[in-house]
């Protein structure tokens, strides 16, 4: 018999199995590719900006709203917005957060610069090529590039002109602040003082800080009342600060007596507006602050002229005015 056939056709079949099976891995290959490329490739459905924001209190209706604001944009821009914040105050973790955003390489940072303590991240960002703005508090000594907020000392100065025609002029007065060490609220301290020093019949017999909690306002509301029988008239820098100054008030059962005076229409302000215990709020606009954020830094980035300063409005709210305050409001909402 002849054997050369069959080593043929075996050496054959081991050949047609070798072709299957390096066309088999071939495929796989391919396969496998095609995945790491669709991986690594730019996903075209990602916004071209990545912007951070970073405030101080996620746990506020303020900085809710400035988040608001700015999350809006992302409807009609090509943004993505990373809102970040401590929950509430916490300067440490504010800065934590701006390095990150720096070692992540943003497209722009939106910071509120609290204190000086925040200017060395702010140049190293920018620096570093990510253009920064500062929002709600400024840092002019820095190198960013543009504000947006209300002009604090101003909102100061409002306070004094409504305390001065609520009073009649006549009022000796007791300060409680946010923070001896932030920026804006140095700046409505200042304000109010150079308002009302001009007027004869009003003084400024203490000022304390509350360090943005509402106990810490209350206790040094307390203490300051307590002390100084003859505070006719309280002025609160920080939206915390009004609602501590009213429990001590009532504590002390002077509620019917003293003026008040606090920043922010928080709700619970609000209805202590509405029940008389609060005289004045001095309202801004974060809404506003968080939507121009946005778009005053993509002009940067786009090169377009913006302006270095953007000012928010900043005025003041009164019984008298609650109602159509409340109307106006509700059609804005
Ligand atoms: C200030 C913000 C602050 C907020 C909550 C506002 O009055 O403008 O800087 O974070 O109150 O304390």
């Amino acid at each position: 018999m002849n054997r050369k056939p069959i080593h043929y056709y075996v050496l054959l079949s081991l050949l047609i199995v070798a072709i299957g099976f390096s066309f088999y891995y071939y495929q796989q290959v391919q396969t496998y590719e095609h995945r790491i490329d669709d991986e690594i490739a730019p996903d075209s459905s990602l916004p071209t900006y990545h912007f951070v924001l970073i405030g101080e209190e996620m746990n506020h209706d303020y900085w809710r709203l400035v988040g608001e604001g700015a999350k809006q944009t992302e409807e009609r821009y090509d943004v993505f917005v990373e809102y970040k914040g401590p929950s509430r105050s916490n300067p440490e973790e504010q800065l934590k957060l701006l390095d990150m955003a720096i070692k992540s390489k943003v497209d722009g940072m939106i910071v509120q610069a609290l204190n000086e303590s925040f200017t060395p991240l702010i140049n190293q960002a920018v620096n570093e090529g990510i253009p920064v703005m500062t929002i709600d508090t400024d840092s002019p000594e820095s190198l960013r590039a543009a504000y947006i907020g209300t002009d604090n000392y101003v909102a100061g100065q409002l306070a004094g002109e409504a305390l001065i025609e609520d009073t009649n002029g006549q009022a000796t007065v007791g300060i409680i602040t946010g923070s001896f060490d932030n920026t804006h609220h140095q700046l409505r301290v200042q304000g109010f003082k150079d308002t009302i020093e001009k007027v004869d019949g009003i003084d400024i017999v203490a000022v304390e800080e509350s360090n943005i909690t509402r106990v810490e306002a209350e206790e040094k509301a307390y203490t300051m009342l307590s002390e100084h029988d003859e505070i006719t008239a309280m002025i609160g820098t920080s939206s915390w600060d009004g609602i501590g100054i009213v429990a001590a008030a009532q504590t002390l059962q002077k509620q019917e007596s003293l003026y008040v005076m606090t920043f922010d229409p928080l709700e619970e302000n609000i209805q202590l507006l509405e029940t008389g215990e609060l005289d004045a709020i001095v309202e801004q606009q974060p809404l506003e602050m968080g939507y121009r954020s946005i778009e005053m830094m993509l002009d940067l980035i786009q090169g377009d002229v913006v302006d270095e300063i953007y000012h928010t409005n900043a005025s003041i709210i009164r019984r008298s005015n609650i109602d159509s305050w409340k109307r106006e409001k509700g059609e804005s909402l």
